[in-house]
């Protein structure tokens, strides 16, 4: 060969015969069986396939690095968040309801998960572009999704089919809310807020507790397109929100979040006047200040899309010491949701990969099964006299709290000022400016304009948005030309 490329081989590392021709009787006669070559690269190339993600299966991400700036430690003693920890982190950003080739402009809420690779282990922050979200209980999920997915029938995306389900579970009213304003359809990755969305407990040195929420604010600002923008972009390039992150990283121009939080003092869930774990539900600002307490940074492209990305596996039951869930039904949904989901998608190894092992050394007595990597060695059981590694239970006694109550299948008690409509119509009369609000009526108008949506429907429509707003009811129905408005 004249120049320095290596040359090609086989999967085994054997020179490869060709790049071009298989092993044929004579240059016209049938192929051969011998050739394992031919054989290896077909063979190999129908499973270059894992299946998607069952939701937020179009996404992108980078790498970065978290620094945290100020002391936090009255509140946790997980190590990241201690004043100047600095932590590597990948962030990857997705859709929800569309397959893998789907565009990235429609309107639809952002994932925005975050695996941080402390010195403890895996941290994963696995949230989205909004503070709450459709449901509070984790047996609705599959329900709430199938109605966002493809029909069963006729394989299309069906708008009467979601204004049914939101409608007939009015917890949807806020985050239905946020979704139908132009953060629905967010400008780029870079230009908005990621949300922890759940509360989390934090757990001090001395053992005391905290209920956080955290919130990303983005440093670019946010910027939003509006439907039509949106539309139009679609149809422009599918793969912009891909594009724009990875180029602006490429040229240098680093997108960052300022990290905050909201801390609210253990004894305070039972009185407060929202119920803190449910998931529809913010904390106000004025209530519990959002705290900055550090920053983060995406500086690194993947080099390898398919390995870096596709096959990140972010579990929310990933915590570290300082860091346990509270009692939000949908997080402890969750905590069992995603491992099960990766064992089916990558197997039942996939924390051996690179991009979701942790940086540190892994003691555990798990062995064996499909593609595994490395074991550990003996023992491979505890108790053990052969040396092996012992747990330390002293890192987790404090994240205890006390429960009691009879076994039922029954809402959340109502805290004094919980209902659904209250916090989305706080959004609509007191954040939202005029020109959020009419976006809002008209980004409504066209979801529910949509050919499928019947008559029945739209007036269901209406009603829902009555109740979170009359003027934002009102307006709706005067766009969907209902009750003869
Ligand atoms: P505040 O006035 O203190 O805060 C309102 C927050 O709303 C802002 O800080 C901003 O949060 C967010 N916001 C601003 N403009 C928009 C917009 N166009 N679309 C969506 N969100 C926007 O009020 P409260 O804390 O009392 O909350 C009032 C309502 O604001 C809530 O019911 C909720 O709907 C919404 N909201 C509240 C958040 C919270 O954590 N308290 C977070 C986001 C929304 P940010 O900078 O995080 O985007
Ligand atoms: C992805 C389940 C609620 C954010 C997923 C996946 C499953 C799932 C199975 C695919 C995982 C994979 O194959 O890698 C659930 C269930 C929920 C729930 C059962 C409720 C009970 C939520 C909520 C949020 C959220 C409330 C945000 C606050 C995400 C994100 C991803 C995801 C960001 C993509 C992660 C990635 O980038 O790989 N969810 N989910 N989910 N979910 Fe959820």
């Amino acid at each position: 060969m004249t120049d320095q490329r290596p040359i090609t081989t086989t999967d085994a590392g054997i020179p490869a015969p060709s790049d071009h021709d298989s092993l044929s009787v004579g240059p016209n006669g049938p192929l051969l069986l011998q050739d394992h070559y031919l054989i290896q690269k077909m063979a190999q190339f129908n499973r270059e396939r894992v299946p998607e993600r069952v939701v937020h299966a179009k996404g992108g991400g980078a790498f970065g690095f978290m620094e945290i700036t100020e002391d936090v430690s009255q509140f946790t003693k997980a190590k990241l968040f201690q004043k100047g920890a600095r932590t590597d982190l990948l962030l990857r950003f997705s859709t929800v309801a569309g397959e893998l080739g789907f565009p990235d402009t429609v309107r639809d809420p952002r994932g925005f998960a975050l695996k941080f690779y402390t010195e403890d282990g895996n941290y994963d922050l696995v949230g989205n572009n909004t503070p709450v979200f459709f449901i509070r209980d984790p047996s609705k999920f599959s329900d709430f999704i199938h109605s966002q997915k493809r029909r069963s029938d006729n394989h299309l995306h069906d708008h009467n089919m979601q204004w049914d389900f939101w409608t007939l579970r009015p917890e949807s009213a806020h985050q239905v809310t946020l979704l139908m304003t132009d953060r629905g359809t967010p400008y780029s990755w870079r230009h908005m807020n990621g949300y922890g969305s759940h509360t989390f407990m934090w757990i001090n040195a001395a053992g005391e507790k905290f209920w956080v929420k955290y919130h990303f604010k983005t440093d670019q600002g946010i910027k939003n397109f509006t439907d039509a923008e949106a539309a139009e972009q679609t149809a422009l390039d599918r793969d912009y929100h891909v594009r724009d992150l990875s180029q602006a990283i490429n040229a240098g121009e680093h997108p960052s979040w300022t990290v905050q939080v909201q801390v609210m003092p253990f004894e305070d869930a039972a009185g407060y006047r929202f119920n803190p774990f449910d998931l529809t539900k913010v904390w106000p600002h004025a209530d519990y200040p959002p705290i900055t307490i550090g920053r983060f940074v995406l500086n690194r492209n993947p080099d390898d899309y398919f390995t870096q990305i596709e096959q990140a596996a972010f579990e929310p039951a990933n915590m570290v010491p300082g860091i346990a869930p509270s009692p939000d039904k949908m997080l402890q949904g969750r905590l069992f949701s995603y491992p099960d989901a990766h064992r089916y998608r990558i197997g039942p190894n996939y924390l051996q990969l690179p991009v979701n092992r942790p940086k540190v050394p892994v003691h555990s007595y798990s062995k064996d099964g499909a593609m595994r990597y490395e074991n550990h060695g003996d023992p491979v059981y505890a108790p053990n006299t052969a040396g092996g590694p012992q747990a330390d239970p002293s890192l987790y006694e404090h994240e205890s709290y006390s429960v009691t109550g009879e076994l039922v299948r029954a809402a959340y008690t109502l805290h004094a000022e919980d209902d659904d409509y209250g916090q989305p119509r706080a959004l609509y009369e007191n954040v939202l400016s005029d020109t959020d609000r009419a976006n809002l009526a008209s980004n409504i108008v066209g979801h529910a304009s949509r050919p499928e949506v019947t008559a029945e429907m739209k007036a269901r429509v209406v009603e829902y948005w009555r109740n979170v707003a009359k003027p934002l009811g009102d307006d709706v129905a005067k766009g969907l030309g209902v009750n003869g408005r």
